[in-house]
């Protein structure tokens, strides 16, 4: 009897293993599948990018919108139809966006905030009077920054903490205010401003180049995060983070660059069309131009002295201030 009941047992704990053990195999074989598919459609993708989404009647906030980058932004999303709410700590040059996109005849509506966005108190303030007179944002892009360039040793306390402030924080308090409505609405895009500096390190931009790598960082958690929430649901929030190379905005003072042919600086213009195009195709991470982030990612698998003699020969940078 009790011989006949550990039998029951013995076989039943094979069983049990058997079956998890064939199910680990079907798990290990349909991941298996899986990535071979996304390999071909990413492949595919490369030839036949998805289609452009629309974003005619989203309320885009551009922070920085005053000047450079951030103007020439709101001028291409007003141009497809969205709603254009700039934020800028310089009122003066926020109102000259806004009357750059009344000149251009676009049927979109503008708005314009005075905001400094390091400042907690008023983004939740301001944020409110966005939601009240202009409805709730649909497209953030976190895009006001600053970089002053020297050397660590030169930089003040005051100006490192600043830089981490405007560049770093301040996407902290915007994403607080604008992510509750669109996660209520599971509709939504983020759109941060790194840079290349955020991706590989260069001198006399130590702190510059810590805020970017940070940005890089809190936007993947950010993204993988929301991923969770909406476990349930298909998450219809989306993330991408720019890295562009230098922008002739003026915020390069003293560029460097060795192959002026090939890597000249980027009108602001060109740079603005990738982002909102790698916006519109929800790509996650794009370089500007978008080799860039491929020629990294190949480089860092080779011994470090190789990628020092990469640097070397390309010698392109900024000198200090
Ligand atoms: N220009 C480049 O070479 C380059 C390259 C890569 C990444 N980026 C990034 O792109 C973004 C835009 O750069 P840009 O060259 O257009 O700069 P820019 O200096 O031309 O414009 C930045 C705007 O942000 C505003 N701003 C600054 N601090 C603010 C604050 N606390 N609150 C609100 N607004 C504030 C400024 O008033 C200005 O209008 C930045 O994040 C920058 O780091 C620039
Ligand atoms: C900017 O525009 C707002 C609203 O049109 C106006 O109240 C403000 O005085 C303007 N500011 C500057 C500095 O031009």
């Amino acid at each position: 009897m009790l011989a006949s009941t550990l039998d029951t047992t013995v076989t039943c704990a094979i069983m049990v293993t058997a079956y998890a053990g064939i199910a680990i195999f079907a798990d290990i074989f349909l991941f298996l599948v899986k990535v071979t598919y996304f390999i071909v459609e990413g492949t595919f993708r490369i030839f036949f990018p998805v289609e452009e989404k629309s974003v005619a009647g989203e309320i885009v906030l551009i922070t920085g919108a005053g000047h450079g980058i951030g103007r020439e932004l709101a001028l291409q999303y007003a141009s497809l139809g969205a709603k254009i709410v700039c934020w800028d700590l310089n009122e003066k040059s926020n109102n000259e966006t806004a009357e750059e996109i009344k000149r251009a005849n676009v049927a979109s509506a503008v708005y314009t905030y005075k905001c400094d966005v390091t400042n907690r108190e008023e983004v939740f303030r301001v944020s409110e009077n966005v939601r009240k007179e202009v409805g709730d944002v649909t497209i953030l892009v976190n895009n006001a920054g600053i970089m002053p360039c020297r050397t660590l040793l030169d930089h003040t306390p005051e100006e490192i903490r600043k830089i981490f402030d405007v560049n770093v924080i301040a996407h902290f308090w915007t994403l607080q205010a604008f992510l509750p409505s669109m996660i209520e609405k599971n509709h939504g895009h983020v759109v941060a401003l790194s840079s290349m500096a955020g991706i590989s390190g260069l001198p006399n931009l130590v702190p510059y180049c810590g805020s970017k790598f940070a940005v890089r960082g809190l936007m993947e958690a950010t993204a993988l995060e929301l991923r969770d929430l909406m476990a349930t649901k298909e998450m219809n929030i989306k993330f991408t983070c720019v890295f562009p190379y230098m922008v002739d905005t003026g915020l390069c003072k003293k560029p460097k660059v060795r192959f002026p042919s090939i890597m000249s600086l980027l009108p602001p213009k060109v740079a603005a069309t990738e982002i909102v195009r790698a916006q519109r195709r929800n790509i996650p991470e794009a370089s500007i131009p978008g080799i860039f982030f491929h020629v990294n990612n190949v480089a860092r698998n080779f011994p470090t002295k190789v990628g020092l003699l990469l640097r070397d020969f390309l010698d392109s940078g900024v000198e200090a201030d």
